[in-house]
C-alpha cells in the first residue's frame, strides 16, 4: 500500500521555549563562576523534561533563567514567541506572574496562611485577587485532595500536603509552563508518586513540565532527560521505557492521598 509519509501530515510542532547558547556567569570577588556554558535546547508544548546531573552542574541556574527568575550573562531564550533576553525588569515579571508555575523543594508557604489564601497569592501579586479568587483557590485545593483541609496553615500539613499545596498554587495563574526544582526532593515515596501522578495529569491536559531531579524513579516519569555536567548538556534523549500511571491508578492515588492524610 502507498502511505504519505508521516512528515506530509504532521503539523510542526509549536514551541514552548526555545534556547540558544545561554550562558550564565556569576562574577564573584575572588573568581568567575561558569555556571552554564552554552546550552541550546527547543522545549515543544506539551513536553514533559527531567534535568539531571550531578551537584553544581548548573541544574538549578538552568531552571532560574527559564523561569524568568535570573537573566543570562549572554545567549537566547525565546518563550513561547518572546525573546525574553531582550525583556525589561517589569516585563520580565510581567511573564513570570503570568505565564509561569514555580514549585521548589521547600514548599516556600506563608505560614500565617490558609491553605486556600497561599494558594491565592499569586493572584494577590498580579493584582488580580477578586470575588471569583476564592472559588478558583477551592478548586485548585480539591483538586490536588486538599478540599477537607482549606483552613488549615502550613504547620498543620505533611511536607506532601504542603508541597500539593505549592502545585495548586503554581497553576492559579494557569501556567503556561510549570518549572518543579527537586519537588519531590524531601518526599516519601508513596508521597512522591502521589505528586508524580499530579504532574502526569497536568503533563495530559497538555501543559509543559520541567523538572529538576536526581532521581531515575522520578525522572523516569518524564518524556525526556537532559543530562548537564559542568554547565554543559551531557545527553538530551526520549526516556525509552516511560513510567506512565494508568487513569485507574491516578484515581486510586488521588483518593488514597485524601484518605491518608
Ligand atoms: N548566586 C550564585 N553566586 C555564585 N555562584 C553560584 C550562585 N548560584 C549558583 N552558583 C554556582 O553555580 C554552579 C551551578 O549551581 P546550581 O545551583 O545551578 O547547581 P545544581 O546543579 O542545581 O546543584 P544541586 O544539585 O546541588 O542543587 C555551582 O558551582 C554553584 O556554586
Ligand atoms: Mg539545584
Amino acid at each position: 500500500m502507498n502511505q504519505a509519509p508521516d512528515s506530509s501530515v504532521t503539523k510542526p510542532t509549536k514551541l514552548a521555549a526555545q534556547i540558544k547558547d545561554l550562558t550564565k556567569h556569576y562574577v564573584l570577588k575572588s573568581e568567575t563562576v561558569r555556571a552554564l556554558r552554552g546550552i541550546s535546547f527547543d522545549v515543544p508544548e506539551g513536553d514533559y523534561v527531567a534535568i539531571m546531573g550531578p551537584s553544581g552542574s548548573g541544574k538549578s541556574t538552568l531552571l532560574n533563567l527559564l523561569g524568568c527568575l535570573d537573566r543570562p550573562t549572554a545567549g537566547n531564550y525565546v518563550l513561547g514567541t518572546d525573546d525574553v533576553a531582550q525583556m525589561t525588569d517589569d516585563q520580565l515579571s510581567e511573564v513570570r506572574a503570568s505565564r509561569i508555575g514555580f514549585v521548589f523543594q521547600s514548599y516556600n508557604l506563608i505560614a500565617q496562611l490558609s491553605v486556600v489564601e497561599n494558594i491565592e497569592v499569586p493572584l494577590y501579586y498580579m493584582g488580580q485577587l477578586n470575588a471569583k479568587s476564592r472559588e478558583r483557590s477551592t478548586q485548585l485545593a480539591t483538586m490536588v485532595g486538599l478540599g477537607e483541609r482549606l483552613g488549615h496553615r502550613p504547620p498543620q500539613l505533611s511536607g506532601g500536603q504542603q508541597q500539593r499545596v505549592a502545585i495548586a498554587r503554581s497553576l492559579v495563574n494557569d501556567p503556561y509552563f510549570i518549572l518543579a526544582d527537586e519537588a519531590t526532593g524531601n518526599l516519601d515515596s508513596v508521597t512522591t508518586e502521589e505528586i508524580l501522578a499530579l504532574f502526569q495529569r497536568l503533563n495530559d491536559e497538555g501543559r509543559t513540565i520541567i523538572m529538576v531531579t536526581h532521581e531515575d524513579e522520578v525522572s523516569a516519569h518524564a518524556k525526556r532527560v537532559i543530562w548537564l555536567r559542568d554547565g554543559e548538556i551531557q545527553s538530551d534523549e526520549p526516556v525509552t521505557e516511560r513510567k506512565v500511571f494508568t487513569a485507574e491508578q491516578i484515581d486510586a492515588i488521588s483518593k488514597n492521598a485524601e484518605v491518608r492524610h
